[in-house]
């Protein structure tokens, strides 16, 4: 039963008059939902609704919330430091958390960056990029080769290689880093690449190859760009043609990382290793800001030689509380069938969400790993949408045209029968 409150005790008021939310503005803001708790895979609003969270709050709550591992370990650590300075110091949470990491990654990959944000990871992935070439006496090659459909943050480097359409390159053109871009790949996952399918990215590595220090991509699932699957063999032949033009290839895997594709990192659909690898949200199973840029020896030992320093150091780097929570979430993961778990949910999303494909509103169902997506024919009005998910007991958040879900692995099967039911109704009341 639905228990209503009859007074807020969350002042949403000066929320709404102080407080920036991702991507709105402060005049006309997009009303917010206060949320008074979270546990499991259900969201607790203020009011006593709760909502099974659809989105895994922008998909790093794999384990979903107030998991008592996780709790244990945060608090655990908290007897012992909160955080310390990582220039000259070191510390057992961040030396734990890199011997893991390590263990988890590809065996070339021996070097990790610890930082905050995944933002701030690609930052870091692209300077190291741009440091190697600096200092193997190649200062032109200071570009980024991206795709088209990509997306990999916010800030500055960060926002130069993300689309440069539906990215915010015309917001701030003249203030940003120009790089290339390449189509967005056009084979889909499960499918062959053929040749022609490499022609552009082939040709700009031709025309630019002193120029391009590196070429980024979200391995396997572009995500915020559009909620793309693409061929594994894409992939392969991608790696190929790095080593073929002797261009860094650096791996985003901060949303597809920690099992979302089905595998532990969307990599290894192709069997691949990136020259540096981004990582982040379900680094600590959603509950601290924490990222890592792995590299292997050829850029570290390229940026370190001839007395070379890497140059980023963020205060809160390694931070231990961070450190020690993503220790606790990595063995979780690693202990519990997740190979099952987002396997089960893969059958059940594509099974069910099937049926969104009968309203003519919808353009393309496709499904992989814990993701779910449904591309509308036409954007979707978030605040209209939102309502009716929230009314329906789902905290979904659309975006553009698409609707998708990225839930919690932990989700059982009535709960997210519960889901896949709430999008199938909306696409039909959107036909
Ligand atoms: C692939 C990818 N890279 C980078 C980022 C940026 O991460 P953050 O929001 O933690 O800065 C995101 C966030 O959605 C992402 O999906």
């Amino acid at each position: 039963m639905i228990r209503l409150k009859s007074l807020t005790m969350i002042d949403t008021n000066f929320d709404k008059n102080h407080i920036w939310h991702p991507y709105t503005s402060m005049q006309n803001p997009l009303p917010v939902y206060p949320v008074a708790k979270a546990d499991g895979i259900y969201i607790e609003l203020e009011d006593g609704r709760r909502l099974i969270d659809g989105m895994a709050s922008w998909w790093c709550m794999i384990h979903g919330y107030n998991r008592p591992e996780l709790n244990q370990a945060l608090s655990t650590q908290l007897g012992k430091m909160a955080h310390v300075m990582f220039g000259g110091l070191t510390h057992e949470p961040a030396i734990e958390l890199a011997k893991l990491l390590v263990q988890i990654t590809p065996p070339s990959l021996q070097k990790v960056f610890i930082s905050d944000s995944g933002s701030v990871a690609v930052e870091v992935a692209i300077k190291m990029a741009k440091q190697y070439w600096i200092n193997q006496g190649q200062q032109t090659r200071n570009k980024i080769l991206s795709l088209r459909g990509a997306y990999h943050g916010d800030t500055f480097a960060a926002m130069s290689v993300c689309d440069p359409v539906t990215g915010m390159h015309q917001l701030f053109e003249g203030s940003m880093p120009l790089n290339y871009f390449a189509e967005r790949p056009v084979c889909r996952f499960g499918e062959p690449c053929r040749e022609e399918d490499l022609s552009n990215i082939r040709s700009l590595l031709k025309t630019h190859k002193h120029e391009i220090a590196a070429l980024i991509l979200e391995p396997i699932v572009q995500g915020a760009g559009g909620m793309w699957f693409y061929s594994a063999e894409y992939l392969i032949k991608v790696r190929a043609l790095c080593d073929e033009y002797d261009i860094l290839l650096i791996a985003d895997e901060i949303a597809t990382g920690f099992g979302r594709t089905g595998l532990m990192f969307a990599c290894e659909h192709a069997n691949i290793a990136a020259d540096i690898l981004c990582l982040g949200k379900a680094l600590t199973g959603g509950y601290m800001s924490l990222a890592a840029t792995l590299c292997n020896e050829k850029v570290s030992d390229g940026i370190s030689k001839d007395s070379g320093v890497f140059m980023h150091g963020p205060t809160f780097m390694g931070n231990p509380l961070a450190c020690a929570t993503a220790i606790a979430s990595i063995n979780l993961l690693l202990n519990s069938p997740w190979q099952d778990r987002v396997a089960n949910i893969e059958q059940q999303l594509s099974k069910e969400l099937k049926a969104c494909i009968e309203s003519k509103a919808v353009n393309e169902v496709r499904t992989l790993g814990a993701i779910g997506v449904v591309e509308m024919k036409e954007a979707i009005d978030l605040k209209l949408a939102q309502e009716f998910f929230v009314s329906k007991g789902i905290w979904i958040r659309p975006f553009g045209k698409l609707l998708y879900t990225m839930p919690p692995y932990i989700i059982n099967k009535k709960e997210l029968n519960q889901l896949t039911q709430a999008i199938v109704e909306f696409t039909k009341l959107e036909a």
